[in-house]
């Protein structure tokens, strides 16, 4: 099937996305308020960046009526109206449904955290707090956010950070900074509902040598 976007109805698209471009990562995101009332939701749309500076981005689009997800008024830049500053959290098989339940869309200034069950731990180096079930966060301050359609519905906007403050679980890294993925217990999404896990792995070299192995 040959298909041209231009063709497609928004939600046509999204549905693309989201099911060709898979597994994807999930970054739950803490942030806070201006005025300090936490906010917590999963973001697929989600990667690094980069080493110098460490850095990752996350895409929070625009809800239906165009206007900005919480996440992402939280997390903008200060000069912006925001607070400037987020965690991202990594989702586990051990907290997934309420990790889901956190996606719920509460009025702004309402707190994720209290209806999917889950706690706050302070964070060291950033006002939002990290998660205190996630057995990774990375503290990060937002460097810039690119807007690609500005109120508009279904317009992608990219959130990037510096991380500034790295929290790993200590039974699941060494002291070579490897980490261990049977213990991480990562969940990654698909399309539509679907969701995997991170048991069935493989490796190999990079390059010509992946010919050989
Ligand atoms: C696993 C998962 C991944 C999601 N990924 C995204 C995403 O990448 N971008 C997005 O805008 N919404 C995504 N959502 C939906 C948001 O989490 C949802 O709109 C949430 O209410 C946003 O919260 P906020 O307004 O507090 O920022 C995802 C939901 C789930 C369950």
């Amino acid at each position: 099937m040959e298909i041209d976007p231009a063709k497609l109805t928004i939600a046509d698209r999204y549905k693309l996305l989201i099911g060709c471009i898979v597994p994807r990562p999930i970054a739950f995101v803490s942030s806070v308020s201006p005025d300090g009332r936490p906010n917590l939701a999963p973001f697929s749309f989600f990667n690094g960046i980069g080493s110098d500076p460490m850095s990752l981005l996350f895409c929070p689009v625009n809800k239906p009526d165009g206007s900005e997800k919480d996440s992402l008024r939280n997390a903008k830049p200060a000069s912006e109206g925001g607070v400037g500053e987020f965690v991202v959290n990594v989702a586990t098989e051990d907290y997934s449904r309420r990790m889901a339940a956190a996606a719920e869309p509460l009025e702004y200034g309402a707190s994720e955290f209290e209806l999917a069950g889950l706690h706050e731990a302070p964070s060291l180096c950033v006002r939002p707090p990290r998660l205190a079930e996630s057995p990774v966060a990375f503290e990060c301050r937002t460097i810039q956010v690119v807007r690609l359609n500005p109120g508009k519905a279904g317009g992608g906007n990219i959130v990037i950070g510096e991380v500034v403050h790295v929290f790993v679980r200590d039974d699941l890294i060494n002291e070579r900074l490897h980490t261990d993925p049977e213990k991480l217990r990562a969940i990654g999404r698909m399309g539509g509902t679907g969701y995997t896990r991170t048991h069935d792995r493989f490796e190999m070299p990079q390059g010509k040598a992946a010919l050989d192995a």
